[in-house]
């Protein structure tokens, strides 16, 4: 395999993950970030965000001197005596902004100072999830910022991994989607990703940025679908995870992401579905399936205080005790999580709210207020009138149920991601309620 001089921009939930898997495919990369707390950590050798299997890559690559970070992309793109960056992969945010449409200034700032600082042909490859026609902006970008005419090429190589299983995802992927406008540059990713046992799919440009889009809303379509399926149960009394398991058993369907709960949350799932749609209506097509999606995302995510409603009556000073505040297990971040908006919710009906997550609580305690931090979950459920299950930690999973209806004020379970055993739980004394089934 060929070694490649990778820099990265942007060393984020992607940006780090994928510098750590390229270097531990035996590439070079150096890591840029401008968040000077963030570089500061990465420069002494810590891990900044959770992701299990990170820290000991960092850690490995860190001694192998395969990864290496920088502050600015002039710095991220010198290798020393071994040449420049041949590839440049932007991993930058591509936040929402108020109209739905995707912030791209990052991206934009990004392609200037590339360009700004190449010397020799370089592929600049957008790896942040953005909307289609992204690509051509980027090319005219660097040509307004080249004024030297060093070759370059721009490509779009989407990444699709998922938070929590990130460093699996990136080395064991289902496939690799390129988006290329020339050979050479098609010739330089394959290299670059050739010790990756998956399909390449290699596209144009704007297909390659459709697939992402187009992925996460088919996503978040199949994770909208069930939790209606989830409602008609709730209203007949049908169960929705018997339904779920019969529908995916049929391989046109699939099992995956046909789990009903409180909705999906994150930094992509919401952001992604509303910036496709946004895309397609300035190109002149509403997409209705997808505002449709996000309704049904909503009312989802109210199920939790329907469901408090509905058990506790009037709500002013009772206490809930909800486990997990992550938008899903085995990451720390709480962007655009459920449990936030929950919370909200709860605190206006003046409920008081105790929360408790195994790794999201430093992140929580900047951007919760009035709430009390458990130490640990028995510890949360102590005089609760109800535990909400918001995030679905494999210890929360394990709990001694005994001891938790010893804690609590009154046995009562709102299960929003339909991991107990409703039927042991009732047999244990608690009053039980999951997403559509009875
Ligand atoms: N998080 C995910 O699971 C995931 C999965 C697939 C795709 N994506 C997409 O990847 C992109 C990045 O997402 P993320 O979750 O890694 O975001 P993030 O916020 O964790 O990371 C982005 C990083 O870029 C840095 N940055 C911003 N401008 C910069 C600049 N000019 N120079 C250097 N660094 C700069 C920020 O300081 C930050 O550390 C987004 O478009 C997102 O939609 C995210």
């Amino acid at each position: 395999m060929k070694q490649h001089r990778i820099c990265i921009v942007g060393s984020g939930y992607v940006g780090l993950v994928s510098g750590a898997c390229l270097a531990e495919l035996g590439h070079r990369v150096i890591c840029v970030d401008s968040d000077k707390k963030k570089l500061a950590l990465l420069k002494r050798g810590k891990n900044p965000i959770y992701e299990p299997g990170l820290d000991e890559l960092l850690a490995k690559h860190r001694r192998s001197g395969n990864l290496r970070f920088a502050g600015s992309v002039a710095e991220g793109m010198r290798f020393g005596k071994a040449g420049d960056a041949e590839v440049v992969f932007i991993a930058v945010g591509t936040p929402p902004r108020p109209s739905g449409s995707a912030d791209l200034s990052f991206v934009e700032a990004v392609a200037a100072e590339v360009a700004e600082n190449m010397r020799s042909y370089t592929v600049l490859v957008d790896k942040s999830t953005v909307p289609v026609e992204t690509g051509d902006w980027v090319k005219k970008t660097v040509e307004r910022h080249n004024p030297r005419n060093i070759p370059f090429d721009v490509a779009s190589n989407p990444e699709f991994l998922a938070e929590g299983s990130a460093v699996r995802d990136f080395l064991e992927p289902d496939r690799v989607v390129v988006g290329v406008a020339s050979k050479r540059a098609e010739e330089l990713l394959r290299s670059v990703y050739a010790p990756i046992k998956a399909p390449m799919i290699v596209t144009d440009i704007k297909s390659a940025e459709l697939i992402k889009h187009a992925s996460n809303s088919f996503l978040a379509t199949k994770i909208s679908f069930i939790n209606a399926v989830a409602e008609l149960c709730e209203k007949t009394g049908a169960d929705v995870s018997k339904v779920a398991e019969g529908m995916g058993a049929d391989r046109r369907i699939g099992t995956h992401f046909l789990r009903a709960g409180i909705g999906f949350g994150g930094f992509c799932f919401p952001k992604d579905l509303e910036a496709f749609y946004w895309i397609a209506q300035s190109k002149g097509y509403d997409f209705k399936l997808l505002k449709a999606v996000q309704e049904i995302n909503e009312h989802a995510k109210a199920w939790p205080i329907r469901q408090v409603e509905a058990e506790l009556w009037n709500l002013e000073g009772k206490s809930v005790a909800v486990l997990g505040l992550a938008f899903k297990p085995d990451t720390d971040d709480l962007r655009y999580a459920p449990s936030l908006e929950i919370i909200a919710k709860l605190q206006e009906h003046r409920v008081k709210v105790t929360v408790y997550d195994p790794v999201a609580m430093p992140k929580a305690k900047t951007l919760l207020k009035g709430v009390r931090f458990a130490k640990n979950a028995y510890d949360a459920v102590k005089g609760a009138d109800c535990l909400l299950l918001v995030t679905e930690w494999k210890e929360f999973c394990e709990l001694d149920f005994s001891r938790v209806k010893k804690l609590m004020r009154h046995p009562i379970i709102l299960d929003g991601r339909n991991v107990y055993d409703g039927a042991k739980l009732r047999g244990l004394g608690f009053t039980y309620r999951s997403v559509g089934r009875p």
